[in-house]
């Protein structure tokens, strides 16, 4: 089986793919994409998607992902390649935030690519590939959203560590700004700034060139990357700065 990404050589056989999140945004584009190289793809969401099979699935209920895995993996015993995208948004900070919306990105963001993960294993083997899409907002400290992709960050560094001896490669993916459904991003700003903002094609094209290039992470656009750095190399800076916006 070629390392590169089901259905890219075109000669290979389909190939099988998993995406959660199917049904809108970056995951519905992904399942076209997959689709259009001649991949056979199967969807889970809560709501339908476009997947050739689809399984209807919270991927908070580890039962119901479970379930829903080994339905899967019954019809097609191997997974080239599983991409944990299924995500909610949560704008706002932690003092003005619900408990619950605080509780909830956790669930949805961090632990539902880890049940998702966990449930897919048996499928995944040699020449196999994870995708993680976190976010730029899991390299940058502002509000739950962002800790749930700090979170679902540092789960996709780490998996792809214990995964690497089985020969199945990790690839995180963090977007910035993108305009989607459920972050209906251009809406938020004025006419400049919402020109950084980029739509679902360009982040599954570079999602899509990261496995098969074997890229391990990166940022789309990949400008994004400094702003990571800021905030690794100089946390205070980027705290004050912050804080002084705010006032
Ligand atoms: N758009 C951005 O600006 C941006 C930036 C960086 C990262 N991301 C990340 O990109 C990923 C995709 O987001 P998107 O922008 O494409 O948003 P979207 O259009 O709202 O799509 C989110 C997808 O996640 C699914 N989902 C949500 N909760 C779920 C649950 N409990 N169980 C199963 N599926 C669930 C939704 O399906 P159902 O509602 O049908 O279940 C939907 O298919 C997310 O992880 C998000 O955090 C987005």
């Amino acid at each position: 089986m070629s390392s590169t990404a089901p259905g890219s050589d075109g000669g290979q056989g389909r190939g099988v793919a998993v995406v959660t999140g199917a049904s809108s945004g970056i995951g519905a584009e992904l399942v076209r994409a997959l689709r259009a190289r001649g991949t056979l793809v199967v969807g889970l969401s809560r709501r339908p998607s476009e997947a050739d099979e689809h399984e209807e699935c919270d991927v908070t209920n580890r039962a119901s992902v479970k379930a829903a895995a080994a339905r899967v993996l019954e019809r097609h015993a191997r997974i080239d390649l599983l991409v944990n995208n299924a995500g909610v948004g949560a704008r706002g900070n932690y003092l003005d935030s619900d408990p619950e919306v605080i509780e909830r990105v956790i669930r949805v963001n961090y632990l539902g690519s880890v049940w998702s993960t966990l449930a897919f294993l048996p499928g995944l083997g040699q020449g196999s590939h994870l995708v993680n899409v976190v976010s730029v907002a899991g390299t940058v400290a502002v509000g739950p959203y962002s800790a749930s992709k700090h979170a679902q960050l540092a789960f996709s560094r780490s998996i792809a560590v214990e995964l690497a001896p089985r020969g199945i490669s990790v690839h995180t993916v963090n977007p910035g700004f993108v305009e989607t459904e459920g972050f209906p991003q251009r809406e938020r700003f004025g006419p400049l700034v919402s020109r950084i903002v980029v739509d679902p094609p360009l982040v599954v094209q570079r999602l899509l060139e990261a496995v098969d290039k074997d890229k391990r992470e990166i940022f789309v656009p990949r400008w994004y990357r400094a702003v990571a750095w800021a905030q690794a190399l100089a946390p205070g800076l980027v705290a004050r700065v912050r804080s002084r916006a705010k006032r």
